[in-house]
């Protein structure tokens, strides 16, 4: 693991498991130091053990993002502890499948909550730091972004808003020093696809129309990505939307 003489802070959300754990790994091989935030307290707090296992800097912050208050604070916390903030990812996600007529009031709510509103005031945080560092954001969106996805109307729903939060953004900052992206993922190989299922008596073939012709990628293939926008090297790339979805999206 190679450190620089002043290492690069990021927050990532979403941290505890999946792509948000790969992007950490990812940063912390760059010699990032790391806030990471998620609601699963226990397994935070094991993969930041594990980071810290492998030399990386890293604190836990368990934390409900539905909570506006925990946004801000959890940026706090990560400007505090390393006296800055270079790089900002939302990668804490919620996916749930239903027939759109079916879906809950508190399931819609939990879904926007977490997905678009969150990122929304992690960015509000952020950015004052973040232009401070001359540093960025990376949003993680979805195919689901870019393409009707039947039985999850909320999630698609959320993750359109989050495009539009970076395109927005994007635009705003245009003339200042922040980079403003998002990755796209199709389908990966983590936990929340194995919890979450359509229904038993969902039409297959609006499915497969999504599904796409290759197999699921693994989260660290996404998380290289986002490593590779959130990185110095990336400097060019600002208000994109980069898919990684093995070419579902693509037509
Ligand atoms: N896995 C896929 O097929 C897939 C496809 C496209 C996009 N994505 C997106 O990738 C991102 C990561 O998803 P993943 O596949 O790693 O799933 P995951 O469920 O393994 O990870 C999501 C993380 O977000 C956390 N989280 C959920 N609600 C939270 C809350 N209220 N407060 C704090 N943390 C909360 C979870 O605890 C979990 O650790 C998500 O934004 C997801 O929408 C995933």
């Amino acid at each position: 693991m190679t450190h620089e003489a002043s290492p690069r802070v990021a927050l990532v959300t979403g941290a505890a498991r999946g792509l948000g754990k790969a992007v950490a790994e990812v940063l912390a091989g760059q010699g990032v130091a790391l806030l990471l935030v998620d609601i699963l307290a226990e397994r935070l707090e094991q993969t930041c053990a594990e980071l810290r296992t492998r030399g990386a800097s890293c604190t836990a912050f368990p934390a409900d993002i539905r909570e506006r208050a925990n946004c801000i604070d959890a940026v706090e916390a990560a400007v505090t502890t390393y006296g800055g903030l270079d790089v900002l990812v939302n990668a804490a996600g919620l996916l749930r499948f239903d027939h759109a007529v079916d879906v809950p009031e508190a399931e819609f709510w939990q879904i926007i909550g977490v997905n678009a509103a969150a990122p929304f005031w992690f960015c509000q945080a952020a950015i004052p730091h973040l232009l401070a560092s001359g540093g960025n954001i990376v949003n993680v969106l979805s195919q689901s972004a870019l393409i009707g996805t039947p039985y999850a109307v909320p999630y698609s729903m959320s993750k359109g808003a989050l495009l539009q939060l970076t395109r927005s953004l994007a635009l705003e900052y245009v003339d200042m020093p922040i980079r403003i992206n998002a990755v796209a993922p199709g389908g990966m190989m983590t936990e929340i696809s194995e919890a979450t299922r359509p229904p038993v008596d969902a039409d297959f073939a609006k499915i497969k129309r999504y599904s796409g012709d290759r197999p699921p990628s693994q989260a660290a293939e996404v998380a290289a990505v986002v490593g590779f926008i959130s990185s110095p090297a990336a400097s060019a790339v600002h208000g994109a939307v980069w898919t990684a979805d093995g070419g579902v999206t693509a037509g």
